[in-house]
């Protein structure tokens, strides 16, 4: 196939809009929004008629009479105004079904390929990874599944925070420490090690001093210092694998980029943009001001790529990471997987990387925020003491409060059995609670509802694919090679659902939205159910069996798919 079925109605609408005078008017093709409506609707037709002064009904009977969807639609008539409801036909929806089921790919077409880089997770490793970064970590893994799969080549970006005055402070208390011989242990909890150091830099004027210095010498280069900062990163970073290894998101080391990485890059760019006009000098700093962004005094905002100390910015690096990711790295999109609270720098940023040319218009630049996750207080979630809770424990809970769900279901089991299974529903939940939301809004972290066996969860959509597998256990053998023909209602519609996977994906992929596939799933496996209590599997026969088995394979695959593109992994059983 190389058109989604939205394409594919779209293009036959467009083609018979133009073919009754209305040459590049919008088809805008929509799944129906009620069943009455048939399974698509176009509504183009009436700004079309608007815009030519034509009678919107007439226009629509002209399209329709013009209208090739032979072999495509059973039924087409207009509603309303000049609405075009569109049925698919089963057998052409047999068809589709039967070359997905052919298709590892689930025979979903390519978009044009891009280089596509994705800037995500990104921590700042003077501390522990924290909750905070759980959401940057899991959608830009679910965005970068997704893009791979339609044949993109994404370039993952992890732009850890691992340069500026902190580190000064770290690698002079791991002098302090190490003299004491226990360096290797208090670096065990970074955490703790960052507090303690913070408190000698308040408490102690010599400490501070020290810690000034030796960011100096870090930033002159200086060898000692350097081992001692490389030391610590590498000692940071490893916590941050363990992360990832229980998140089983992909990250590694040649994927991190970090801020360091571009500080010889810094003076450059401040230079580059001063002889471009762009940034002047304010106050002893050096400032890009942009008319496009007015503050409450309706002047333009200043945007600070030098301080008057000399110093750069969390601004300035990001200039270099742009250069740095269309000139080396040659992308066509860049996705900023970051908190929702930073869209006024990326905006600002992206503004400043078009006036400097860093972005041609043909470079997409993209901030992709995301809002605050929240605990049941309706406040930014803490532990109970107040403190920032720690990934990598919330992580171990899950799996805790996944074996005690995993355990009640099926206690037969063997234990590590059910802790297999519970790592993969406890991930999975944690992980589809966050998917599944609008990721713009804030979201409640809760985990009795994100276990539930009941509603847009992973444990649902995991048991209804744990449920099918069981249906192939029981049935035996079946012929792999049977076409799927459609018969019954609940077969169609479970049908033209399995048949919109790819249009999920493709605009999962465009809007860099993975609630849109959450949503797509949940939907699958309500269709799914609708069709197994209505249509008998095992206890029909023949043609029918084999047909019905194959929906049910084609069903299993594609929440399979699906679930593999949000990093969740599916159980055979539960
Ligand atoms: N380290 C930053 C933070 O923790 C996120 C970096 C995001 N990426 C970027 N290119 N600015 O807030």
């Amino acid at each position: 196939m190389t058109q989604t079925l939205l394409e594919l109605i779209d293009t036959r609408v467009s083609a018979a809009l133009a073919a009754a005078g209305c040459e590049g008017a919008a088809a805008i093709v929509q799944p129906a929004a009620r069943p009455e409506f048939g399974d698509y609707q176009a509504n183009g037709v009436m700004a079309a008629a608007k815009a030519r002064k034509m009678n919107p009904r007439e226009l629509a009977q002209s399209v329709i009479d013009k209208l090739d969807l032979a072999g495509i639609a059973s039924k087409v008539d207009i509603a309303g105004p000049g609405f075009i409801n569109i049925t698919l036909s089963p057998e052409f929806l047999a068809e589709r079904a039967n070359t997905a089921l052919s298709r590892a790919d689930l025979a979903v077409p390519h978009p044009a390929r891009q280089h596509v880089v994705v800037d995500y997770s990104s921590p700042n490793l003077a501390k522990e990874m924290h909750v905070g970064h759980l959401r940057s970590t899991i959608i830009g893994d679910a965005i970068a599944r997704v893009l791979r799969f339609l044949g993109h080549d994404v370039i993952a970006q992890n732009h850890v925070g691992d340069w500026g005055t902190q580190f000064g402070m770290l690698t002079a208390y791991m002098i302090e420490t190490s003299a004491a011989g226990d360096a290797e242990l208090a670096l065990s909890d970074l955490e703790g090690f960052y507090r303690n150091a913070k408190q000698r830099f308040d408490e102690d004027p010599a400490f501070a001093e020290k810690s000034r210095e030796y960011v100096v010498k870090l930033q002159g280069g200086d060898t000692e210092v350097n081992a001692l900062w490389r030391r610590f990163l590498d000692v940071s970073l490893h916590h941050c694998e363990a992360v990832y290894e229980r998140l089983g998101v992909g990250l590694t080391r040649a994927d991190v980029r970090g801020e360091s990485a571009y500080n010889d890059d810094l003076p450059v760019v401040v230079a580059d943009l001063q002889a471009k006009g762009l940034a002047v000098e304010s106050d002893g700093a050096q400032v890009v001001f942009l008319e496009e962004f007015k503050n409450k005094e309706g002047q333009p905002q200043a945007y600070i790529v030098r301080k008057q100390d000399g110093g750069y910015l969390y601004a300035t690096t990001d200039l270099a990471a742009v250069r740095y990711r269309v000139g080396t790295l040659h992308a066509d999109r860049v996705l900023y997987v970051v908190d929702a609270r930073q869209g006024l720098h990326f905006q600002q940023l992206f503004t400043v990387c078009r006036k400097a040319g860093y972005a041609s218009d043909a470079v997409q630049l993209q901030h992709v925020g995301f809002g605050v996750m929240l605990g049941d207080d309706g406040k930014p979630f803490k532990t109970r003491s107040g403190g920032t809770v720690k990934l990598a424990d919330l992580l171990v809970e899950a799996d805790e409060r996944a074996f005690a769900l995993v355990s009640e279901l099926n206690a037969d089991l063997p234990e590590d059995e059910r802790r297999k299974i519970a790592h993969a529903v406890g991930i999975g939940a944690v992980k589809y609670a966050d998917l599944s939301k609008n990721r713009t809004s804030d979201y409640t972290f809760d985990w009795d509802t994100m276990l539930a066996m009941q509603g847009n969860t992973a444990p649902y959509l995991q048991y209804a694919y744990a449920r099918i597998s069981s249906v192939f256990r029981k049935a035996g053998q079946w012929d792999a090679a049977a076409a799927i023909v459609l018969n019954e209602p609940a077969e169609r519609m479970l049908a033209l659902e399995l048949a919109r996977f790819a249009d999920t994906v493709h605009a999962v992929a465009r809007e860099a939205s993975p609630h849109f596939l959450c949503a797509y799933l949940y939907e699958l496996a309500g269709q799914f159910m609708r069709f197994y209590e209505t249509c008998p599997v095992l206890k029909s026969e023949g043609a029918t069996q084999a047909s019905r088995l194959q929906l049910c394979r084609l069903t299993a695959n594609t929440l399979k798919t699906g679930l593999g593109l949000l990093g969740i992994d599916v159980l055979e059983s539960m």
